[in-house]
């Protein structure tokens, strides 16, 4: 059996530091350890919190130029929309059928959407929001991925996503594999400018794609405590120094122990940790730009990534479709 390493990246917003560290880079070092590797826009999962079809378009765009530019190879991973792979939302359906409603019932994202409601506790819930997992399941059991690579915030899915697999296995033919999580432990958590989770619903995102002069503006709105040069600082639950660890060897993460030490001032340290992340990003901002400019490249790119893969999606939808009792009359 080969291993297959599958991850998605919801298309909402702009590519920040935290997704590029978090998932992106971790993901391409990933795929080369695995047989084969799918790293796919999920781009329906984009459409249930956000409804704006040009943020939408843009992010998209931004999102797959973010891996290309980050070193992923088309020849060797997977690389696709989810919607140029409709077998997805015929496998969504048909999980959605074999998928109890009690267990949706328990999902974190929906029951935070429903905690902030007061009186009606269905107010703004959307059934894409509540049946969330059972996509997210398809789009990992259409390929039989073996390992997916999440943040913790994703477990609950993947632990859905082998529920819903082992029903169908149990109550029709064993089809598929429960896949395995693969999460980063807690100190790979990204930290962004105001201490917590980098995360767009934070809004406290440092992104991966802008000029120079934006990166260094959010570097500088990292927010500190109020203690003036010359006073000794602490570098354990600092976000500067945290941020600074991510692009740094340990020598020069302890000649900043260091400094921090000696009481250098917040803004030195914002400059040397804006000039550590420049550095790391700045090939990267070179191919986005080239890339950027070439947008067909991109479309045609994308399409024969569908293109790769959906035979393999439609050869495992027919086999479902077969167990389940959809197929010609005999
Ligand atoms: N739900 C994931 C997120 O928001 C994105 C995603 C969609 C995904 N389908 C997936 C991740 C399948 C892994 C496997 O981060």
């Amino acid at each position: 059996m080969n291993k297959r390493i599958l991850t998605g990246i919801t298309t909402t917003g702009t590519p920040h530091i935290g997704n590029y560290l978090g998932a992106i880079k971790p993901a391409l070092e990933l795929a080369e350890k695995y047989d084969e590797s799918f790293f796919f826009l999920a781009d329906y999962h984009a459409i249930i919190k956000n409804s704006n079809k040009v943020e939408i378009e843009e992010s998209v765009k931004e999102v797959a130029l973010s891996w290309l530019a980050s070193g992923l190879d088309p020849n060797k991973s997977n690389f696709y929309r989810q919607s140029d792979v409709p077998e997805i939302l015929e496998l969504s359906w048909i999980l959605n059928c074999v998928t109890a409603k009690g267990l949706m019932n328990r999902s974190h994202a929906y029951k935070a959407a429903t905690a902030l409601n007061s009186s009606d506790e269905d107010k703004g819930i959307s059934m894409g929001l509540f049946s969330y997992p059972v996509l997210m399941a398809a789009d990992i059991l259409i390929f039989n991925a073996t390992h997916v690579p999440v943040g913790p915030d994703q477990m609950q899915h993947l632990e859905m996503t082998r529920d819903i697999a082992g029903r169908f296995n149990h109550s029709y033919k064993k089809t598929f594999e429960l896949p395995e999580a693969i999460t980063q432990t807690a100190d790979k958590i990204i930290l962004g400018q105001d201490g917590r989770k980098m995360s767009k619903s934070y809004k406290n995102i440092i992104p991966l794609l802008s000029s120079e002069k934006v990166l260094k503006k959010s570097i500088a709105k990292i927010v500190t405590n109020s203690l003036e040069p010359g006073e000794p600082k602490e570098f354990n639950n600092c976000s500067v120094f945290s941020l600074f660890t991510h692009f740094s060897s340990e020598e020069e993460q302890n000649e900043l122990k260091e400094s921090y030490k000696n009481g250098i001032s917040w803004g030195d340290a914002k400059n040397k940790l804006f000039k550590k992340v420049n550095e790391h990003i700045l090939p990267i901002r070179d191919s986005y730009n080239s890339l950027n400019s070439n947008k067909e490249l991109i479309n045609d790119l994308l399409e024969e990534g569908s293109s790769k893969v959906r035979p393999m999606a439609k050869e495992l939808l027919s086999e479902v479709r077969e167990s389940i009792g959809i197929s010609k009359i005999s």
